[in-house]
């Protein structure tokens, strides 16, 4: 049938031809990819904060880079996902509004701890700082490890506030009396005191309901 039709000698020519073939594959397969890529793209950085979520308070910033630097999400997620069972256990799904000020954000993709998105609040700082210490002295059979030095180690005021210059200038709306406060509001703290504000204010400070409304829990 294809022999009859008058054009098939420029796919013979084509197919005939693997170089060609490889070289107008990649541009079809490229037009595909961008088509599917682009919007999704422009519609990230259309993503606006959720009800209620601020950029980083100067010690929760300095928590945050500490939970990096320790590599916790290597072993915990910060992104419940839209599945029953999820926010049966951990609350309402994450969307992407609570996390404009995560750079990078945490979502994290290994869980051999829990998920950490909501765990505000969920226990007492002396809990955290327990358990951070020596995670076994409350979880008999856990398996994370501890991080005593936290509790030795003073936060750099002069870091977290070079932070969060570099921060607003990539858009995060501090004033300038928060950057010039920011030295006096983490001075003497130790890094165990900075973690632990991170972790209480996981899932406080947003209002996820205001993004997923009554049926969040369990609907996707
Ligand atoms: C080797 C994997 C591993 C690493 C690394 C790790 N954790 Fe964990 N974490 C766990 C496991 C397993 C549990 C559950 C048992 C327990 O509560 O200790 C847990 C529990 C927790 C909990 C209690 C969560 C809940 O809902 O009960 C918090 C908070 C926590 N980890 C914070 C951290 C922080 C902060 C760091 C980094 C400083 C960290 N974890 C590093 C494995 C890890």
């Amino acid at each position: 049938m294809a022999r009859g039709y008058r054009g098939y000698k420029y796919f013979e020519a084509i197919e005939k031809n693997a170089g060609l073939l490889g070289i107008l594959t990649l541009i079809m397969v490229s037009i595909g990819g961008l088509a599917e890529i682009t919007p999704i793209f422009m519609e990230a950085h259309a993503v606006k904060p959720a009800l209620g979520v601020q950029p980083y308070s100067p010690l929760r910033l300095a928590g945050k880079d500490i939970y990096v630097r320790e590599g916790c999400y290597l072993c915990h997620t910060q992104m419940i996902r839209a599945l029953r069972a999820e926010s049966e256990r951990y609350g309402p799904y994450s969307t992407a509004s609570e996390s404009v000020y995560d750079r990078p954000h945490q979502w994290g993709s290994k869980r051999t701890g829990p998920d950490l998105a909501r765990v505000g609040g969920k226990y007492s700082d002396e809990w955290q700082r327990v358990h951070l210490k020596d995670p076994r002295a409350v979880v008999p059979e856990s398996n994370m490890p501890g991080y005593p030095w936290l509790s030795k180690a003073l936060v750099d005021p002069d870091e977290v506030q070079t932070k969060m210059r570099v921060l607003r200038m990539l858009g995060d709306p501090y004033t300038d009396e928060d950057i010039a406060g920011a030295r006096k509001a983490v001075a003497g703290h130790t890094e165990m005191e900075a973690i632990i504000a991170y972790l209480q204010g996981l899932g406080i400070d947003n209002v996820p309901q205001a993004e997923a409304p009554a049926g969040a829990k369990g609907a996707p």
